[in-house]
């Protein structure tokens, strides 16, 4: 791909100056990281910087805003909007993270750490529990989700019900601006009240308003014990009602997470070595977890197998198991954190990641759904995720043997305005914790106030008047501009 004398430029500065392995312009090492996990974008980039350090990356960034080159900051490349994915023009250059790996310091004391903006999930993960401490927010992606990515995308996960999602774990962090200028937010202060919180308004930002470097991340103390019961139930709203029932029980309820059963069946169908958990089958099964980190409290199976008795007393639940093992345990998070995987490989359809009032649940899981299919016969809606964070994840998938790409382009994107009219009139949220990335740009335009548009448009305008970072992602810029 020909480049641009102002990206040439850019890509000779950074192999001058930070060595050779923070370019690279090979179509072969590009090619993976121009379409979004679930390959509903594509992009096209003449080069991927990956800069090692925050000075490479303020270095890298000031210079492409003095010469007006677009960048598009990648992590994991694991988002679901099409947040990391370049223009199809070739006009912006990849900015990867990806070697920027350093775990810059743990204090368990503290309940701190600060990692670097490239650090995959699971390694950090696991740096915690080695410090006797947990970094409590896990997704199906941990294994190529990175710190940036979950900073500036505001991830959520599974462990929402107890922790928040990014912005409740994020103490502070370091950026590099659209100027190149670096915001160092690290130390995690308790009170600051120094003006805007730039911390704050880079978390879920996507890339947009700056490059996050590093992050200061809370964690908390190891979990003694843990408890994982699968359960067979008739409704959501028996769900719900459980949840409640659970959370007053105890405080130890990190995750709930409600599928359907032909959702179950998709796994069980597509991902070979899973097998459902109860011997008969249930119009929805719930995945609740339970975590105690004090040794001396009562054994979170224990209070699990008291709680579900007396949900069966009360015809909340139909049947249940609670994991035997570790081995188990993992097997059914298997089962939950492979729907993305299993979804993808059964065919076209149209994901909403979206929030509604908790209470509200239930009735739109149920009445959202028969109302999408019968204004698109032959679709088939699922509703399945994170219930008590009033987020789930609200796929229709299209008929038997639809044409892939008219579906895509007619009936996807009316369904699409359907459902996301639906939540709107809800009250609710058409993104809870993915994003807006390229996906939903247009939407969050034709949904929101005109005056919140102009308010986002202000702040990107402010930060980055050049409009080099991560072009056409969140916003759509007035089209005075130039730039979309
Ligand atoms: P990327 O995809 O590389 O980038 C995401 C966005 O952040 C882009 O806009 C990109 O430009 C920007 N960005 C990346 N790094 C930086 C940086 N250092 N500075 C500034 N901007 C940056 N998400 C959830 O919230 N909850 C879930 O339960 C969940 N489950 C998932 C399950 C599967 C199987 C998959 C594939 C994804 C899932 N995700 C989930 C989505 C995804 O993992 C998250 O959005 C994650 O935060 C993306 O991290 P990443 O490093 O892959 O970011
Ligand atoms: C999940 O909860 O599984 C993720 O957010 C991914 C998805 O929406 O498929
Ligand atoms: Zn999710």
């Amino acid at each position: 791909m020909v480049m641009t004398p102002e990206q040439k430029r850019i890509v000779e500065f950074a192999a001058e100056q930070f060595g050779p392995k923070t370019v690279t312009t090979d179509p072969s090492d590009i090619e993976p990281w121009l379409t979004d996990w679930r390959r509903r974008y594509r992009g096209a980039a003449p080069a991927i910087l990956s800069p090692a350090s925050t000075e490479a990356v303020s270095a890298l960034v000031a210079l492409a805003n003095d010469l007006g080159v677009a960048l598009v900051p990648q992590g994991g490349n694991s988002g679901m909007v099409g947040g990391a994915v370049p223009p199809v023009d070739g006009s912006a250059l990849l900015l990867s993270t990806r070697r920027m790996n350093r775990i810059r310091s743990i204090s368990p004391e503290a309940n701190l750490a600060i990692a670097e903006a490239g650090v995959i999930l699971a390694t950090f993960r696991d740096a915690a529990e080695a410090a006797g401490r947990r970094f409590p927010l896990d997704l199906g992606a941990r294994g190529s989700a990175t710190i940036g990515g979950l900073v500036s995308t505001n991830a959520g996960g599974v462990q929402v019900l107890r922790f928040g999602t990014m912005r409740a774990l994020v103490a502070g962090i370091e950026a590099v601006l659209p100027d190149g200028s670096v915001h160092d937010g690290l130390s995690a202060l308790k009170k600051d009240n120094r003006g805007y919180d730039l911390t704050q308004l880079l978390i879920g930002a996507e890339g947009t308003l700056g490059i996050v470097t590093a992050a200061t991340l809370r964690l908390v103390p190891a979990a003694a014990a843990r408890a994982v019961a699968w359960i067979g139930l008739d409704s959501p709203a028996k769900a719900l009602t459980l949840l409640r029932r659970l959370q007053a029980a105890t405080d130890m309820i990190e995750s709930f997470e409600i599928m359907p059963d032909d959702t179950v069946a998709l796994v069980l169908e597509h991902v070979p070595g899973t097998r459902l958990p109860l011997s008969g089958r249930h119009r929805w099964h719930v995945l609740v977890e339970a975590v105690s980190s004090d040794v001396a409290a009562e054994a979170p199976s224990a209070v699990l197998e008291r709680l579900l008795a007396d949900a069966f007393a009360a015809d909340l639940a139909q049947d249940a198991v609670l994991a035997a093992s570790e081995a188990q345990a993992e097997a059914f998070w298997r089962i939950r954190h492979s729907i993305s995987e299993a979804e993808r490989a059964a065919g076209p359809a149209v994901q909403h990641d979206i929030s509604v009032p908790v209470d509200d649940m239930p009735r739109f899981m149920v009445e959202g759904g028969a109302e999408a299919e019968a204004r698109f016969p032959g679709t088939h809606a699922i509703a399945y995720g994170h219930l008590g964070d009033g987020n789930v994840h609200f796929h229709v998938r299209a008929p038997q043997g639809a044409d892939h790409d008219r579906w895509y382009a007619e009936d996807g994107p009316r369904i699409t305005r359907l459902v996301h009219d639906m939540v709107v009139a809800a009250g609710g949220s058409i993104s809870a914790e993915h994003g807006i990335g390229q996906m939903k740009r247009d939407e969050l335009a034709r949904l929101s106030p005109p005056a919140r548009i102009a308010a986002l448009r202000a702040i990107k305008t402010a930060l980055d008047p050049r409009h080099i970072l991560n072009p056409g992602k969140l916003v759509a810029l007035a089209p005075e501009t130039g730039r979309t």
